[in-house]
């Protein structure tokens, strides 16, 4: 088998990237190791940059995004059992986020990409990369017990952080820069209307929590919770409970509740590694960096690398220059640094840490206050949440 670009895995990163080489004529192979119903049912994140939701209408796949994505003006900061709203709309000049899940984006783009007739493997077996380092790169796989060898021009490493790819180079050949959080999101889904038509950031003295939705009959709740957490402690009476707690307003706010659809604590970490290529291999997304969710960052910045990427590989293939996949790495980790510190800042500002004393806890809360008070903090937090532009090296 042969193909121009070999992508491993199909999550927003690999799916928006082999779209972008069809639109721009090149053709590759998706190789994923997950069956298609998991990889479309996975509950992950739900917040679409403004520029997020601009490229899917662009390239033909904003039908579902127009009829169900809801789109937000604003959010809100709770602390001190105080509501403040951000004006997202009304600080950066008119932009918005859309709610669409996660899973909706990966349907979309895997519906229009075999539409299209491209290639996606999925339940790949035993996944391997090969030869990245010279001239003949190869993504090997086994599929139904028969070896598959994909030749190709460039890989593109697209397989998340618990991927092959990443570990595949030499270690001497990158630098990983990692911190790890003393806390976890414990998320559900409820099936149930939202409590508020926006977003709800709460810094709680018990820990931070998150109102967000699905749709307009299905909420997405978090609770900061012990990082190694187990789910088995928190039956669904007991999440209500803490959740009312963390909500709770002077005016006597009620979450609304009903049935737990879903469960699961997930661990929360910031991750870079440098630079994100070696050879003719090209990392994108979570297999190159992990943000905390806290400023719903994750998706949205592997979608600002593949668009990197793809825009480079088309340059390569219409000119023959390798300038721009030479400075691929330089272009991304501008904008993965600044929506690192964003997602650092975010979590910090809002998150219980066990170790803070009573200054860093008063700071904390002065914080908040000058960031819901000062519109000149509040734009900055817009700016980033909205998403920041491209940057194109240019
Ligand atoms: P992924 O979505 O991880 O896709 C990688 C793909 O590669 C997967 O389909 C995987 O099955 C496949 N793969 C892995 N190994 C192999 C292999 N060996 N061979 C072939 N294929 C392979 N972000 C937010 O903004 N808000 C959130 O609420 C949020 N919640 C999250 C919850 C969880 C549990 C996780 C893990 C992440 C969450 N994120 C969230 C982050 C966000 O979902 C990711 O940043 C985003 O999915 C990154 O996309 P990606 O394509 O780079 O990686
Ligand atoms: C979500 O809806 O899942 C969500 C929203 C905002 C975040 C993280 C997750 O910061």
């Amino acid at each position: 088998m042969r193909t121009q670009v070999g992508i491993v895995g199909a999550g927003p990163a690999g799916l928006m990237l082999s779209h972008l080489l069809h639109s721009a004529g090149i053709e590759s192979v998706v190789v994923e190791n997950r069956s298609r119903r998991y990889v479309e049912e996975r509950v992950r994140a739900g917040v679409l940059e403004q520029g997020t939701v601009d490229l899917m209408r662009e390239i033909g796949v904003g039908e579902g995004l127009q009829r169900e994505g809801l789109i937000h003006h604003g959010l809100e900061l709770r602390f001190s059992r105080r509501g403040h709203r951000i004006d997202l709309s009304g600080l950066t000049g008119g932009s918005t986020i859309t709610i669409y899940g996660q899973n909706r984006v990966i349907k979309d783009l895997t519906d229009a990409q075999l539409a299209a007739g491209g290639q996606i493997f999925f339940e790949a077996e035993d996944v391997s990369v090969h030869g990245f380092d010279g001239t003949k790169p190869t993504v090997r796989f086994r599929l139904d017990n028969t070896l598959n060898e994909l030749e190709c021009d460039f890989i593109a490493g697209c397989d998340g952080y618990h991927g092959i790819c990443r570990p595949s180079v030499p270690p001497a050949a990158f630098t990983e820069y990692d911190r790890v959080y003393p806390f976890g999101w414990l998320g559900i889904l409820a099936d149930v209307a939202p409590s508020s038509e926006e977003l709800i950031y709460v810094r709680h003295e018990r820990g931070f929590a998150l109102h967000s939705m699905r749709s307009p009959r299905i909420t997405r709740l978090y609770l900061q919770v012990a990082p190694d957490e187990d789910i088995n402690n928190w039956p669904d009476e007991k999440i209500w409970a803490e959740l009312q707690r963390r909500f709770e307003t002077e005016g006597g706010f009620r979450l609304k509740e009903g049935p737990i659809l879903q469960k699961a604590v997930t661990g929360m970490r910031s991750f870079v590694v440098e630079p994100m290529q070696h050879g003719t291999l090209f990392l994108a997304g979570d297999a190159a960096h992990i943000v905390p969710p806290t400023g719903a960052k994750g998706l949205n910045l592997a979608i600002a690398d593949v668009r990197v990427l793809a825009r480079a590989l088309a340059e390569f293939y219409s000119s023959g220059s390798r300038r721009m996949l030479e400075r691929y790495s330089e272009i991304c980790l501008r904008r993965v640094w600044k929506v690192q510190r964003f997602s650092w800042w975010m979590t910090s500002m809002l998150h219980i840490f066990d170790d803070d004393n009573p200054f860093d806890r008063r700071r904390q809360l002065a914080e908040l206050d000058y960031v819901t008070s000062s519109r000149v903090a509040s734009q900055s937090l817009a700016e980033n949440y909205v998403g920041l532009p491209m940057d194109w090296g240019a």
